[in-house]
């Protein structure tokens, strides 16, 4: 599959006002690898909703090619230069500094049919153990009687295909959705799936979420009490905006005990309670060393430091993960340690932390608790 016999194939697409949608001069590099076609179309903010319906008609006739696994085509917003800021369209840049407020969230910010509750995994600054973290704890719902799902919202540099060891490619349902891909009892889907690791993206603010929206609102999740949505690393106006769009329940900060990362950790949860998104608490991931030989403890990071901010920050602390061989390994592998040594001490520590998200959870929605039954 080319990118001529793509662009070949939506000669035949026409824009509301008639014109063959290559000729447009709307459409992004169309990116085709393996099968899976990826490309965007900008236009007006304020043509959104005509062009909607062309988006929709060029990713099922790129579907319908043979030789296309997968089509994702993304619609995304422009503002015209001089045109009075929409506040509530999402821009380039994200809203400003101090420009965030609670209220109507937009279009964006409606549910998830059949999912309960989505909560984030977050940081502030990346390498920390977002994505173990986020992989485990989602398995350690699961292992808690919950039906889960996680989203891999780091388009730059999505970890779920590799975390989870997935290789296929999403199956499309009816040609418009698609169906995520299931591991360990989780639904899951990743951009990871649908472009290759190697393919250089640019992808510009509205991409970004324009692709994080159509994950949410076109894969077939199905019933969900939990989506774990891992986010990628830092606080800038990409991951605020993304905290934005993704109605979330609350957030779940991971940091490491040292003081420049609980620096971060402190932005991270400056940033969701700028938007109203309630702490869930912080894991203290690398929390001390264990030896993998003698299984000997020590405090080599000066361990405890997120517990003690978590306190003086007032927001729950839920958990301290070692740094271990076995973690790294397994993560790294594809065999996240709560489905593959459910029974060794590290899937323990991470079912603990399962379980107090889920109790914070409650307690957060609290009178609109989700519907979460418990099976011990
Ligand atoms: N508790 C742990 N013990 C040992 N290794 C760990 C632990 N947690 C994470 N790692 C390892 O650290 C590396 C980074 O972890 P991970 O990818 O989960 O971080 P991240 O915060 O999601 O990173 P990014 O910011 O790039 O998304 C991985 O190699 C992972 O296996
Ligand atoms: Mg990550």
């Amino acid at each position: 599959m080319t990118k001529e016999q793509v662009l070949a194939a939506l000669e035949g697409i026409r824009s509301p006002e008639g014109t063959p949608l290559p000729r447009t001069g709307t459409l992004s590099d169309v990116v085709t690898t393996d099968g899976k076609v990826f490309f965007s179309i900008t236009v007006d903010a304020a043509q959104v909703t005509a062009w909607e319906d062309v988006r929709k008609r060029a990713e099922a006739a790129v579907r319908a090619l043979p030789g296309v696994t997968s089509a994702l085509v993304a619609l995304t917003a422009e503002r015209k230069a001089g045109a009075a800021p929409r506040p509530e369209a999402a821009t380039p840049r994200g809203p400003a500094a101090g420009q965030a407020r609670p209220g109507p969230r937009g279009e964006a910010m409606l549910g998830v049919p059949g999912v309960e509750a989505i909560i984030a995994v977050a940081s502030g600054k990346g390498g920390v153990g977002k994505s173990t973290t986020a992989v485990n704890l989602a398995l350690g719902l699961g292992a808690l009687g919950l039906k889960v799902g996680i989203l891999d919202a780091d388009i730059y540099g999505p970890s779920l295909p590799k975390l989870l060891a997935i290789k296929e490619r999403p199956q499309t349902i009816g040609g418009t959705r698609l169906k995520p891909i299931t591991r360990y009892g989780l639904t899951v889907m990743s951009i990871g799936f649908l472009i290759d690791e190697e393919t250089p993206m640019i992808w510009r603010g509205p991409m970004v979420i324009s692709a994080l929206t159509q994950m949410l609102r076109e894969v077939d999740w199905g019933a969900l009490d939990v989506m774990v949505v891992d986010m990628p690393p830092g606080t800038g106006d990409a991951q605020l905006t993304m905290a934005q769009q993704v109605p979330l329940k609350g957030a779940v900060i991971v940091s490491t005990p040292q003081d420049l990362a609980l620096i971060d950790a402190r932005r991270g949860i400056a940033m969701f309670k700028r938007v109203n998104v309630p702490v869930l608490g912080i894991v203290e991931n690398m929390s001390y060393f264990e030896c993998p030989q003698c299984g000997t403890r020590s405090d080599i990071f000066g361990h405890g430091g997120a517990h003690r901010e978590a306190e003086r920050l007032g927001v729950p602390f839920l958990g301290e993960v070692p740094l271990h061989m076995t973690i790294r390994e397994k993560s790294d592998a594809g065999l996240p340690v709560v489905a593959t040594e459910p029974d060794g001490a590290h899937a323990r520590i991470y079912r603990d932390i399962a379980a107090k998200v889920r109790d914070q959870l409650a307690g957060a929605a609290g009178r609109a608790a989700p519907k979460i039954v418990i099976e011990a």
